[in-house]
């Protein structure tokens, strides 16, 4: 493997500044898109097509045709989080920076640089026996919708043997992992009004309701101090994990105490202290407050009762909720909690269904085997916290959706010094290049 030539090829594409959520970017998302078609030319795609152009583009690509060979479809995200707190990195998020074996930059491992793996493994393996279709697309870190718009006109997109995802990290260094779940999300804006405007708080504090007080208040409802999200009906759809999935977990190399101190890095943990991490972490929902708007934020005082309040939210899904059951919930309980007087609204900005993937198809094995060969340990079967929204989607044509990533539960995702460790970027490659390889002896049933 050429490595300097590789790793000069993903800094170009890990210095194109692709952040989704900013208007700002969208000449930046772009030029991802481009990077990413004239990679997919380079392996000699028949038909490279920007879709739903309107927005970031998805970027499809229809390999050269092997007649008789499967078809795998590979899924992938070229758009990046914002990178603040800037002041936080040591070294800024798109100029890419190798330290101690790590390159440093946002998009590193989520996604770009596991994007990067999925294509270079290809050419590595020397175009092998398999049609590969591509969907790498440009709106996941900000909920998929149109992509998942376009699965919806377009299923037949889906069609293939398999679906290989790679965006999620191992268990622990030298453990890979393939997964059975994803949570779901639901992100949502409450907005609570008190009064018709701002008053006065020396003439009319004491006497007036103030929205703030009537936010925190209703907010400090929505979940109690020991995690319980009171959310009238939320638990009811939850399904307790397998026995077979409580004794895989509890043999993985997790601490808690280590995941508190080298990871969350606090005092202590918060949840609903009868489960273990991981179950709060993988099967439960959650409730967390992202941001509070309104009222005097500025510098200096200002003696003023604020007549409005927002909060963002958003709740994580575990299986079997659904989406529009938890926004009803949702809306219902606000409504509930408040009190009479007060106006509260709930509008919601985007949102996912969680993944159930099943992984017994014979595909799960040949990846078992590529990891089992190039990094000498299999795949265990494990959930994540976080959410892919068009993962149900590209899996509704009934290929098997292989979700599996080569980063590490340190990388940093979202956070400042996101990183990726070239070890696992290089041993990234040779295992997608050995998946290749096993999945092209197989021939289709048409053949
Ligand atoms: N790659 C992540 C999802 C992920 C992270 C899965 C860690 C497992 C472990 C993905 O890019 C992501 O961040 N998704 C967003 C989706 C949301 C904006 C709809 C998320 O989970 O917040
Ligand atoms: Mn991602
Ligand atoms: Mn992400």
């Amino acid at each position: 493997m050429d490595t300097d030539r590789l790793l000069q090829q993903l800094t170009d594409f890990l210095r194109i500044p692709s952040v989704s959520t900013l208007p700002a970017h969208s000449a930046d998302c772009r030029a991802a898109a481009e990077w990413v078609a004239a990679e997919l030319r380079r392996l000699g795609c028949r038909e490279v097509q920007f879709l739903a152009s309107g927005t970031h583009p998805v970027v499809w690509g229809v390999g050269p045709e092997v007649p008789g060979a499967p078809t795998l479809l590979l899924y992938g995200h070229y758009d990046v989080q914002p990178p603040d707190p800037l002041d936080e990195w040591t070294t800024p998020p798109f100029q890419p920076s190798v330290r101690d074996g790590r390159l440093f930059a946002r998009g590193a491992a989520d996604d770009k640089g596991q994007v990067f793996c999925l294509l270079k493994a290809i050419e590595a393996a020397g175009r092998p026996p398999v049609n590969f279709r591509f969907l790498i697309e440009g709106e996941e870190e900000y909920g998929s919708r149109v992509l998942f718009d376009l699965l919806r006109r377009e299923p037949e997109r889906t069609r293939a043997d398999a679906v290989l995802i790679a965006d999620m990290a191992y268990v622990a260094p030298g453990w890979p992992a393939v997964y059975t779940g994803l949570r779901g999300l639901c992100y949502a804006e409450i907005t609570v009004r008190s009064a018709k405007s701002d008053l006065h708080s020396g003439e009319f504090g004491g006497a007036a309701p103030n929205a703030h007080e009537e936010l925190l208040r209703l907010l400090g409802r929505l979940k109690g101090p020991d995690g319980k999200i009171n959310i009238p009906g939320l638990y009811a759809a939850v399904k307790r994990p397998t026995r077979t999935e409580l004794t895989t977990w509890r043999g993985l190399p997790f601490s808690e105490t280590q995941f508190l101190k080298q990871r969350v890095q606090a005092k202590a943990l918060a949840g609903l202290k009868q489960y273990s991490v991981l179950e709060r972490l993988w099967a439960l929902p959650t409730f967390e407050i992202h941001g509070v708007l309104g009222g005097f934020t500025g510098e200096g005082a200002k003696t003023v009762i604020p007549a409005e309040a927002t909060a963002k939210v958003s709740l994580r899904l575990v299986p079997n909720q659904k989406l529009k059951t938890v926004e009803r919930q949702l809306a219902a309980a606000v409504k509930r909690l408040v009190p009479r007087h007060v106006q509260a609204s709930v509008r919601f900005l985007h949102g996912a269904d969680p993944a159930v993937v099943p992984v017994d198809h014979p595909a799960f094995r040949l990846l078992d085997r590529a990891f089992r060969e190039v990094v000498g340990r299999g795949t265990v079967a494990v959930r994540a916290g976080g959410s892919i929204p068009v993962v149900p989607a590209l899996g509704k044509s009934g290929a098997p959706v292989v979700l599996t990533g080569i980063g590490l539960p340190d990388d940093r995702l979202h956070a400042p010094n996101e990183k990726l460790d070239l070890k696992q970027l290089w041993d990234g490659i040779a295992v997608f290049k050995r998946f290749y390889e096993l999945l092209g002896q197989k021939r289709t049933a048409s053949s």
